[in-house]
C-alpha cells in the first residue's frame, strides 16, 4: 500500500487542503509525486497530449496506457484514472468491466467518472464491488456536445441547486471525494460545507477542501488558451523553445556534439575505408 489511500483522503475534509494535479507519463509522475496527495491521468489527455479538439474521442486503450505509465511513476501518491467517455454511461455493469480493466491493467488506486445524480446507482455499483469512485459534478467537459460549451456552471438558483442535488447524490453513492468543476465560488463553498466527503475543487473555491489543476497549464506547457482559474507556475514551454533553439544553433555551427559527446574520440585511430 501506498501512503496516501482512499481512506486517508477521505478523512482529509477539513483539515489540510487535498494537493492534486494531472499526470500522463512516467517522468512527470515521479516529478510531482512527493508533493501531491492525488494523481489524475485525467482524459484531459486528449486536448493536452493528442491535440484532440475535446476529451470525446478519448478511448479506454488511452487511459490505460497512460495510467499504467503514471502508476509505474508514483511511490506516494494516489493514482486516479479517468473512465473515458462511452466507457461507463450505458449500464453499472458496463462501468465495472472498464473499471475493472483499469484498476488491473494499470495498477491505479482508484477510477474518476463525470455525473451527479444521474450516475449514483453506478457509483454505488462500483464502490460495492471493490472499486473506489471519484465523482466529478459542475461542469462535465464530456458532455460538451450537450451544454453547447465550458461556460461556468450554477449561476441560476435552479442550476445552483441541482448540482447541490449532484453533490449529496455520487457522496450518498459512496464516492470517496468529490471533483468540483467550473461552478461559481459561492456554490462550490456550499457543496463543501454540505457533503462529508472532501471537494476537490478546479475553477471553483478557495474553501475546496483540496484543489487540481491540469499540470501542463500550471506549468506553462499548453499554448493555446489559458483559462481564468489557472496560475501559472513555470514557463515550461518557453524553456522547451529556447532549448530547442540553443541546439539547432550548436548543429548548425557543428558545435555539437563536442568531443565529450564522442565515443572512442581519443582512442585508436581507425583508418578511413
Ligand atoms: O481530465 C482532467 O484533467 C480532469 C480534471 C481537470 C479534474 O478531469
Ligand atoms: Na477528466
Amino acid at each position: 500500500m501506498k501512503p496516501v489511500t482512499v481512506s486517508k483522503i477521505r478523512a482529509a475534509k477539513g483539515k489540510e487542503p487535498l494537493v492534486c494535479l494531472t499526470a500522463y507519463t512516467t517522468p512527470i509522475a515521479q516529478a510531482l509525486d512527493q508533493s501531491c496527495d492525488l494523481l489524475l491521468v485525467g482524459d484531459s489527455l486528449g486536448m493536452v497530449v493528442y491535440g484532440l479538439e475535446s476529451t470525446i474521442p478519448v478511448t479506454l486503450e488511452m487511459m490505460i496506457a497512460h495510467g499504467a505509465a503514471v502508476s509505474r511513476g508514483a511511490k506516494h501518491a494516489l493514482v486516479v484514472v479517468d473512465l473515458p467517455f462511452g466507457s461507463y454511461q450505458e449500464s453499472p455493469a458496463q462501468a465495472f468491466r472498464s473499471a475493472a480493466r483499469i484498476l488491473a491493467e494499470t495498477g491505479c488506486d482508484a477510477v474518476k467518472l463525470e455525473g451527479g445524480a444521474v450516475m449514483a446507482e453506478t457509483i454505488e455499483f462500483l464502490t460495492a464491488r471493490g472499486v473506489p469512485v471519484l465523482a466529478h459534478i459542475g461542469l462535465q467537459p464530456q458532455s460538451v456536445n450537450a451544454l453547447g460549451g465550458y461556460a461556468a456552471r450554477g449561476k441560476q438558483a435552479a442550476e445552483a441547486e441541482a448540482i447541490v442535488a449532484d453533490a449529496r447524490a455520487v457522496a450518498d453513492a459512496g464516492a470517496f471525494a468529490v471533483v468540483v468543476e467550473g461552478v461559481v465560488a459561492p456554490l462550490a463553498a456550499r457543496i463543501t460545507s454540505t457533503i462529508r466527503v472532501p471537494t476537490i475543487g478546479i475553477g471553483a473555491s478557495a474553501e475546496c477542501d483540496g484543489q487540481i489543476l491540469v499540470t501542463d497549464d500550471m506549468m506553462g506547457m499548453t499554448f493555446g488558451h489559458v483559462p481564468k482559474f489557472v496560475r501559472r507556475y513555470a514557463d515550461v514551454g518557453a524553456a522547451v523553445k529556447a532549448a530547442a533553439e540553443a541546439y539547432a544553433e550548436d548543429v548548425r555551427a557543428r558545435r555539437f556534439p563536442a568531443e565529450e559527446h564522442l565515443y572512442g574520440a581519443t582512442g585508436p585511430k581507425i583508418a578511413a575505408g
